[in-house]
Formats: structure tokens, sequence, C-alpha cells
């Protein structure tokens, strides 16, 4: 379900494992329809997904996105006696809601940025005033990726909460705020795979939320990703089952809202390698899954559909690669993003890249077109980093389309990090 581009990736993946199966995906895009058969259904028409389900006899879905989730699709299917990969409504709160996703956290004693919730002007513009600098301001319902403003100083908190509660600039997504303390730290993306008790780890990868190079201007769904991550080291996952993955569970479990599907755990990781939670999402990161997928050698489908149905996740093969991801983006994203121009991908392609399509259409005539936000996904697999990233930007450059931007710099911290340790040798 979806249509973007981790939907495209994970229709590569589910094919990639199973090269006979009938596969539909749902509304999908361009990309999906080379290796599915698209549905002209939107993800969140409950009632159409589920006809479809049964005219198609569908025995696993794969939900991409949070809407639907949130909107009960898993209750939906699940009810009719299919195995569907993403969690309840009730559980989905964890991404839906993060106020209760506070609330959950502080129950669990699950580290996380100290905060309180707000649906009173008053009372938030009197805790910001007291608040230390910096801090965040956040939308608590769904926002796209857009609902969080790090705010440098009270006064411009307090212009974020007065946007957000005085003239509901995120809708009802604002109606409830949270006010929390600003971390620092390094972020990263742990994504796992739960049948609501127990979890295998997909690899670790780390997200560029900002628009520009050096993590400069406002923030979007994301400009592009890596994998590995070199701060995300066993000790460190060891830390982040314990203390916040498990405990998450657990916390769901006893609620009587057990957690089945892909928890998300977006960390910051201080200067003493401690994980903070940032927020959870209820299913895989755009662009994350872009760059984790492709290296998963074994046991994607066994997997997803085990924890699809309340079995422990079976263990999934990796093969040890470097990915990069560069989302290429249309002029104006994230607020106004120009669609229309035709697009141009070099006919051969490198080997180890693949280019998921994301917001792109393909008309009566055929022709390839930018349709939205963020255009084209260019990952590129390779026995190192410094070669995967290399090989993203070279391709990145090569594909055309008028108004194309992309950060030519994803990695960058990572490769700062090697220079370092290579000058220290
Ligand atoms: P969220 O919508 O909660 O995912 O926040 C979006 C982005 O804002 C995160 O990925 C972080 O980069 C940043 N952010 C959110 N909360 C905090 C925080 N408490 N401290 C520092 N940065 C934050
Ligand atoms: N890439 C961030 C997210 O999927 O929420």
């Amino acid at each position: 379900m979806g249509g973007g581009g981790r939907e495209h990736t994970l229709c590569w993946a589910l094919r990639r494992e199973n090269p006979d199966a009938d596969l539909y995906c749902a509304p999908g895009n361009p990309g999906t329809a080379e290796l599915a058969r698209n549905l002209p259904i939107q993800a969140d028409d409950l009632d159409r997904i589920a006809d479809a389900a049964d005219m198609h006899g569908i025995d696993l879905t794969v939900v991409g996105p949070e809407a639907p989730l949130a909107r009960g699709l898993a209750d939906r299917l699940r009810a009719e006696g299919r195995a569907v990969f993403g969690p309840s409504a009730a559980a989905a709160q964890l991404e839906s809601s993060k106020a209760f996703a506070k609330e959950v956290m502080a129950s669990a004693g699950i580290p996380t940025a100290a905060s309180r919730a707000f649906d009173d002007l008053d009372a938030a513009l009197a805790y910001v005033g007291r608040h230390p600098e910096p801090l965040v301001v956040k939308a608590s319902g769904l926002a796209g990726g857009k609902g969080a403003v790090v705010c440098a100083t009270r006064r411009e908190a307090a212009d974020a909460v007065r946007a957000m509660l005085g003239e509901r600039s995120f809708g009802v997504a604002g109606q409830t705020i949270v006010v929390e303390s600003f971390l620092q730290g390094e972020e990263i993306s742990v994504l796992a795979i739960t049948d609501g008790r127990e979890l295998e780890l997909l690899p670790v990868s780390q997200d560029h939320k900002r628009l520009l190079e050096g993590d400069r201007g406002p923030n979007t769904g994301g400009m592009g990703a890596y994998t590995p991550v070199a701060v995300a080291t066993p000790a460190l996952l060891d830390r982040v089952r314990r203390e916040v993955l498990l405990p998450a569970l657990e916390e769901m479990r006893h609620r009587e809202t057990p957690y089945r599907g892909l928890l998300y755990a977006g960390l910051m990781i201080d200067a003493d390698d401690a994980p903070w939670v940032v927020e959870f999402n209820c299913r895989l990161g755009d662009p994350e899954t872009q760059v984790v997928l492709p290296l998963v050698s074994r046991g994607l489908t066994d997997c997803l559909r085990r924890a699809a149905r309340g079995d422990a996740p079976s263990r999934l093969g990796l093969s040890g690669d470097a990915s990069v991801t560069t989302v290429l983006a249309s002029r104006g994203y994230p607020d106004a993003p120009e669609t229309g121009a035709p697009i141009a991908i070099p006919a051969r392609l490198p080997d180890g890249v693949i280019v998921f399509h994301a917001g792109t259409s393909r008309g009566a005539d055929g022709v390839l077109r930018v349709a939205g936000g963020r255009v084209l996904n260019v990952t590129a697999v390779a026995p190192t980093f410094e070669e995967a990233r290399r090989l993203s930007r070279e391709t990145a450059a090569a594909i055309e389309f008028e108004g194309k931007i992309y950060r030519h710099d994803i990695g960058w911290r990572e490769a700062a990090r090697r220079m370092e340790v290579g000058s220290e040798r």
C-alpha cells in the first residue's frame, strides 16, 4: 500500500525474493508498475482496499505510509482474517499522537527529551516563557514530517505555539502540541520488525531532513540517507534494544494494544553515546527504506509475513554492503514543488545503482513526468561507503528534468568521521 519511493523499494525487494508471486501495489507509481500490478486505490480508502484484497485473494498486505494505519487499515484487514504487516490504529498512535508517545515513554522509562503536552494557548505560552533555550515545539498529530519546529529562542517558540494553537497552522494535527527540550547529538533511524514481543533490526541508517547542504534550511520529508552509520555500534544497538525498543513493546502489550509491524525509533545519540528518542514512527522510513532494503539479501518476505501473523520475526540475511540514496526533488519543494516537467533517466545505469520512483507519473503519451516534491530516489549499493556515495551522486547528476534540486552532500557526517579516523592513523 502506498505510492512513493518507499513503496517502490518494497515492491523491488519483494519481487526480488518472489519472482513468480502476484504482486499488487495501490496506488503505486510508474516505478512499481514495472514490478507489480498497480491498483488505482488510494491507501486510505479502506472499503475499496478490503474489496480488492478479497477480489485478488491477497495473502499478505504490507502498508507503507502512516495515514492508513492511523485510520485503521490493519484493524480492518485483520478483522477479515488477512495477514497485514503494520500496527493497529491504537498501536499506531505511537506516531499519530506525539502526546501519546511521550506518555508511553514516560510510563516505560524510555529516555527522551523532557516535555509537556498542551491544548490551551495561554498555558503553553506560560510554559514556553520559562523554558530554557533552545527548545522544540511540535504538532502532536500527523504532519508529514514538517510538524516539529526547532526554536533557538523562547520568542520563536512562542510564535510557533501561537501559529499551532492560535491560528491552527497544522489544522487538527496541531490541536494538541508538545513542547520539549532540545537534544544535542547525532540522529539515527533504527527500524525494527516485530510481532509485538521480539525484534529483528534492519541496518541502521541516517536521514537528511533539512533541505539544504550542510543540514541547513527547513525540515523536509528527507533529502537522502545512507547506511552503515559508524555511531551505531553493536554496543549502542544493544542499549537501544534494552532501553528503548523492548520497553516500548512491553508497555504496548501491557496496555493491551500490542505493537505489530515496523517500529521506527528516531534517536539522538549524545556525546556520551547514550540514545534518546526523538520520535517513534509506525512504519518504514522514507527515504531510509531506499538505502536499507537493498542490503537485505535473504528472508525479508518471510520476516514480514511472520510478524504480520504475530509470530516471532525470522532472521534477515544482510549483504554487508554500504548504500547511499540521493533524493531528486523539484524546485519549490517542500512548500510548492513545480510539477509537469519531462524526466530523462540514462538508459544504462552503473552496476549497483537503482532509481526508485517517488513523485512521478506517466501520461497517455508515455512520457515520464514530475508529479510531486520528491521525484526520484537514486540508490547506490557498493562494497564501500565512498563508492556508494560517489555512484549515487554521479547518477543524480546524470538524470535530467527542469527544476531538479538535490543535495550533493548526502553522507557528509560519515565522510567527515572517516577523514578524521584516517588522519589519526
Ligand atoms: P519529528 O517530527 O519529531 O520527527 O522531528 C523532526 C526533526 O526535528 C527531527 O528529525 C529532529 O531533527 C528535529 N527534532 C525534533 N525534536 C527534537 C529535539 N527534541 N531536539 C533536537 N532536534 C529535534
Ligand atoms: N525519513 C523520516 C521518516 O520517514 O519519518
